[in-house]
């Protein structure tokens, strides 16, 4: 892609850090799966993943994720990729702001308006505040704030607990200083998934007066307190009305026609209150101006949207064109908006 809007410093720093953590067996290996799954032969794949990571910005799991061995050069160049991602992360996300958004903790004090739900922070000698706290939601989220790339999420039932002073004291130990109350999801979002609160990712830039939404994608979960990849979860697309595009996909080759557990058929999913999930990302977008581009974690509720979190490293979800027969990403919507 041509990015003149771009640092080029930026880009060679990105590059040179992917150079120096190529791990060659598991580029070996993404390559043989996906040579295998689309029938191809896999040196000719080892090639052209590293070409296309080294001259057209596409990390290996987009090229894998995304089908590029089946895609040509104009429908490539039509996807978003996690480094030209990380590029508009660091222009256009502020580093003086961003700990308002990395830091769990710091997020919910900053958009405590917009979560519509009780939450607390461990500290030391407050554990007859987490005791009453969790005997009156019942069931209560903890998060470790800092960097757990999606692993630092749990569950507990106050039922469970027995010793409320060992109960904090490991809480404390294990770094879990932010406790939620469990949202609780709108109907038609329980349909799919009612055991884990299903996400709805909306990717969006804030231009000084506008919020423009990039992409958004419906996560669900399988049963396990967290709809992310690393507790089973899988995503769809949402077109422009909040409708799924196809049926669901992870990162591990799952494809899920419908959900497992429940049998929903994914491609039959459509997201309630779109307007006011519209309208939600655009107020929350306008908090930290500073911090222009942001994947945000929201949820539907009988009540309307609330905020979980919102990422300012906005990461990527896309079309996978073996799965939807949709062979265009959304990189055009981001060009428009972002104007690179
Ligand atoms: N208060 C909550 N109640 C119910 N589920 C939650 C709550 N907070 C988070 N989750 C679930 O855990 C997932 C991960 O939480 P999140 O705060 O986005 O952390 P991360 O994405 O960094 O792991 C969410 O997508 C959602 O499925
Ligand atoms: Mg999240």
């Amino acid at each position: 892609m041509s990015s003149q809007g771009l640092a080029l410093s930026n880009r060679l720093r990105y590059l040179a850090w992917r150079v120096r953590r190529i791990d060659v067996g598991s580029v070996l290996e993404r390559a043989r799966e996906t040579a295998h799954a689309h029938r191809k032969w896999t040196p000719a794949v080892v090639v052209d993943m590293l070409w296309s990571a080294g001259f057209r910005q596409v990390g290996f799991q987009d090229y894998v994720d995304y089908d590029f061995a089946i895609l040509n050069r104009a429908e490539r160049a039509t996807y978003m990729t996690h480094p030209v991602s990380n590029e508009i992360s660091q222009k256009y996300d502020h580093p003086d702001y961003r700990g308002l958004f990395q830091d769990k903790v710091e997020f919910d004090r900053t958009f405590s308006e917009f979560l519509r739900r009780d939450w607390m922070v461990v500290e030391e000698g407050n554990a007859d505040a987490v005791r009453a706290f969790a005997e009156k939601h019942g069931t209560i989220v903890t998060k470790e704030p800092v960097g757990q790339a999606g692993t630092g999420v749990h569950r507990y039932h106050a039922a469970d607990v027995s010793d409320w002073d060992e109960f904090h004291r490991d809480l404390l130990s294990r770094g879990e200083l932010l406790i939620e109350e469990v949202i609780r999801q709108h109907a038609d979002l329980a349909a799919v998934c009612p055991g884990t609160v299903n996400t709805t990712r909306v990717t969006a830039f804030f231009d000084g007066e506008k919020t423009h939404i990039l992409a958004m994608a419906q996560k669900f979960g399988r049963g396990a307190v967290s709809d992310q990849m690393t507790f089973g979860g899988f995503y769809t697309m949402l077109d422009e009305n909040g409708h799924a595009v196809g049926a669901g996909y992870d990162s591990h080759s799952h494809v899920h026609e419908k959900h497992p557990d429940s049998g929903f058929v994914i491609a039959d999913f459509q997201l309630p209150m779109i307007d006011q999930v519209k309208e939600f990302v655009d107020q929350v977008a306008r908090v930290v101006p500073q911090i222009q581009y942001v994947g945000w974690d929201i949820v539907v509720t009988p009540d309307g949207p609330v905020l979980v979190e919102g990422n300012w490293g906005a990461g990527v979800y896309e079309n996978k064109p073996s799965v939807t027969g949709i062979r265009t990403g959304h990189k055009p919507r981001y060009r428009a908006a972002i104007g690179f």
